[in-house]
């Protein structure tokens, strides 16, 4: 164990300040904000939130959780359980903390992912008197190297009055290496243009550095990283993947993009998997990746010549490739790099580099607008993520969706959204199992024939077209029927299904 300890923490300003996790969740106070570290599971500490999460069980207090992004069993799940969230900024996905939520018993923030180091460095979200980092060593400079994830780790420790190391010592040492950690100076001050030219360029250090004295504690953990579920591709997930894939020919036929294509990210989630694995057999090659999170198809890519580099924030991987890290992590050590998630979803980087970006929504209304987080519009689902960021600013903007939901009760192509995210103006191509809607250069009107005929299912075409048949009849730049752009949610919420 002394052994380990010395490896891990190289730096001897650090060594005596290791304490028990219970000792560290008894600094919390009652309203205190912790920004934790962990994004889509990957780098969230496991033991000091699991007691703090045992403290709420005995004593009643409340916290605000920050975080990356998505926490799994040990945050959300234990301190919702524990109904000690009070409030939880920016984006989750757990199904007990996201049911505490629509109940009300928790609060909940979603805001664009390379928005909130901003927000929180401009103090608008209150102060963050604890950040909770796991870290996979501490080197000789003091710097804490992050293990799966670096998401909003650099301004937690930065802006944090106190700092809680939880040193994870079966995290692999071949983490050292893999971080890119820059940190903006403040806007409108001395702000420079962030330098990320090429995907591959380093602009920073190997680690957070973090002022010795706001170390309050380090708590040591053996728990390993945790997994994703894996998606393989089923009969819908890879046409949505087919067609998408067929966009991307006809773009490079036409002259408008490469086989290399331009910087691609990707959502997470089925679509996903099944567009990366449906790349392997394409004519693309030498792509760059500008993700948000890098998934398990990433490595077969980078094996199979598809990819040739791919940068994101985390890690979102199943528990085939948890077990392989090590290895993975030594083999593709210079062709993956994780930045803080405000460099990696940051808006200038992402125009400069015409990235072309993917993500899934949950309905698509027949003007393109997109919704992605609310579920008949007041039920929030996980949050916007980073798919705010990617689509205003990539160079096409193409969101998928399968055209149904729920057995083919719900479509998710309807007359008007219930929540926006992602309005028309941000989203240039729809994909769903039934076909690609190119909606670049058309009119509001134009854009509503195609995505009605090429991306709605059949069952709910007819019904689709009587909607907007009579909007065009009462004439508008974008025609709708107001008392009726709804009633295909009324009639789910009332019967259960939207077939009219
Ligand atoms: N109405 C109601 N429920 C719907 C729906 C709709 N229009 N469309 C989908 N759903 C349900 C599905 O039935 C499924 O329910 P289940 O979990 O009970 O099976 C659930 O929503 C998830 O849908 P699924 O088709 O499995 O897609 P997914 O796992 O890829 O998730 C989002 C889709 C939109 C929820 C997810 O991509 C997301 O959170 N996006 C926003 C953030 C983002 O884009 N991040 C990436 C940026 S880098």
């Amino acid at each position: 164990m002394e052994n380990k300890l010395n490896e891990k923490i190289r730096n001897k300003d650090f060594l005596d300040k290791v304490v028990s996790a219970e000792e560290a969740a008894s600094w919390i106070k009652d309203d205190m904000t912790i920004g934790m570290s962990g994004f889509t599971l990957f780098g969230e500490p496991k033991v000091f939130p699991q007691a703090l999460a045992n403290r709420g069980k005995e004593e009643n207090f409340k916290v605000n959780l920050f975080t990356g992004a998505s926490m799994g069993p040990a945050a959300d799940q234990s301190m919702a359980e524990a109904d000690i969230i009070k409030l939880r900024f920016p984006y989750q996905g757990n199904p007990v903390l996201r049911k505490k939520i629509n109940a009300g018993e928790a609060g909940y923030i979603d805001q664009h992912l390379s928005h909130n180091a901003e927000s929180i460095r401009q103090g608008v979200l209150g102060k963050i008197d604890y950040a909770v980092i796991e870290a996979a060593a501490i080197t000789e400079d003091g710097l804490i190297i992050p293990t799966g994830s670096v998401g909003n780790s650099p301004v937690f420790i930065q802006e944090a009055d106190n700092v809680i190391i939880e040193l994870n010592l079966t995290a692999p040492k071949e983490y050292e290496g893999l971080h890119d950690i820059y940190i903006p100076e403040v806007q409108g001050e001395k702000r420079e243009a962030i330098p990320v030219y090429n995907m591959e360029d380093r602009i920073g250090e190997i680690g957070i550095k973090v002022d010795p004295a706001k170390v309050r504690g380090i708590v040591l953990s053996e728990e390993p990283d945790i997994p994703s579920p894996l998606f393989d591709p089923n009969e819908e997930t890879q046409q949505i993947a087919d067609n998408l894939l067929g966009f991307f020919d006809k773009e490079v036929a036409e002259g408008r993009l490469t086989k290399e294509l331009a910087p691609l990210q990707s959502g997470v989630g089925s679509v996903a998997n099944a567009v990366l694995s449906g790349m392997k057999d394409s004519q693309f090659k030498d792509i760059v990746v500008a993700s948000e999170v890098l998934q398990d198809g990433i490595f077969d890519l980078i094996d199979a010549g598809v990819v040739k580099f791919a940068a994101g924030t985390a890690f979102s991987l199943s528990k085939k490739r948890v077990d392989s890290l090590a290895e993975d992590l030594t083999k593709y050590q210079d062709k993956i790099v994780f930045r803080p998630q405000e460099i990696s979803n940051h808006p200038e980087v992402i125009r400069r580099l015409g990235i072309i970006s993917f993500n899934t929504a949950l309905e698509v209304d027949i003007y393109g607008n997109v919704n992605s987080t609310h579920v008949s519009g007041t039920r929030i689902m996980n949050g916007i993520g980073g798919s705010g960021d990617f689509a205003r600013n990539a160079r096409i903007a193409i969101f998928v969706t399968q055209s149904t939901a729920k057995d083919g009760k719900i479509s998710t192509i309807v007359p008007f959204v219930t929540h926006v995210d992602h309005t028309n103006h941000d989203v240039d191509v729809i994909v769903t199992e039934q076909g690609v809607a190119d909606l670049r250069g058309l009119t509001p009107v134009q854009a509503a024939e195609k995505i009605i005929n090429n991306c709605m299912h059949p069952d709910f075409k007819d019904q689709a077209l009587d909607y907007f048949e009579k909007a065009k009849a009462l004439g508008g730049q974008t025609p709708h029927v107001l008392s009726e752009a709804f009633s295909w949610h009324e009639a789910l919420a009332e019967n259960g299904t939207m077939k009219k």
